[in-house]
């Protein structure tokens, strides 16, 4: 099968890089920037044309809008990037019968409940911009009818790109005490183990007849309180 993977130079979709390296299927990783094939998934036009050209069954998305506070000024790009362009890649793969895996974020939680775990079919109650339009984004791809894995995660991190945990360290580094805000809870997750369970997902066809949204997080949690996704 040819699975496309975008936001391939992010932090999921280089650890998709990784996992994928032994996979019986063919992977085409995409990015805007330059080292990957150029997708992107703003544009419906763009995304047919690689699917078309290279029979894409399954579109692996990676790529979003991920800056939690630019998105509070940023404007319409951040709609358009967390939920028309999920709703793009489910139109392209509706067309070539495909299967779409789309992350999405505990941020689509965060009013009440917010210190109790969530399950999956709880009502969305962000508190932001970029939780709202993850929240569009899932919906958007449910009504295009779409096979699709939806996995909702939390606090990634990993070695590559920018996350708490990375921010952390380099501060302990260079200060001699740390003050940090506490109003905030999560539940860290490796961005490899999401890497692993989608790659289990997608390689061993465990998503056949079971469209839908699913929470996935490593254990435990930080900041004192409890996950929000169960
Ligand atoms: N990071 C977290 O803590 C966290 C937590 C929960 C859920 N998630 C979700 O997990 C997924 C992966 O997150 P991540 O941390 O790996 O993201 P990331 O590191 O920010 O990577 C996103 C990638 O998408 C690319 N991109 C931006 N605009 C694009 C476009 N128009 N077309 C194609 N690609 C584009 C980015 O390129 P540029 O860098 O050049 O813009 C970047 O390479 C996202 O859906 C995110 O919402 C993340």
């Amino acid at each position: 099968m040819n699975i496309l993977v975008t936001g391939a130079n992010g932090q999921l979709g280089n650890e998709m890089q990784l996992v994928a390296k032994d996979s019986k299927d063919n992977y085409i990783f995409t990015d805007v920037c330059d080292g990957y094939e150029k997708l992107d998934i703003t544009c419906l036009d763009e995304i047919r044309k690689v699917v078309k050209k290279n029979n894409v069954k399954c579109i692996i998305n990676c790529a979003a809008w991920t800056n939690v506070d630019k998105a509070e000024t940023a404007g319409d790009i951040v709609e358009t990037l967390n939920a028309t362009a999920p709703e793009n890649l489910a139109k392209a793969m509706k067309e070539a019968d495909g299967l779409l895996v789309h992350v999405s974020t505990d941020y689509v939680f965060g009013g009440d409940p917010y210190n109790t775990p969530c399950k999956e079919d709880q009502k969305g109650t962000p508190t932001g911009v970029y939780g709202l339009t993850k929240l569009h984004g899932e919906e958007r791809i449910q009504a295009v009818g779409v096979n699709h894995i939806i996995l909702r995660t939390a606090w990634l991190y990993s070695e590559f790109g920018h996350n708490f945990v990375k921010t952390m360290m380099n501060l302990t580094a260079t200060k001699p005490q740390l003050k940090v805000v506490f109003d905030q809870c999560g539940t860290p997750t490796y961005a490899g183990d999401l890497a692993n369970a989608i790659f289990d997902i997608v390689e061993n066809r465990k998503y056949e007849g079971k469209s839908g949204i699913y929470h996935f997080s490593n254990e435990a949690y930080a900041a004192g309180m409890t996950s929000p996704l169960r």
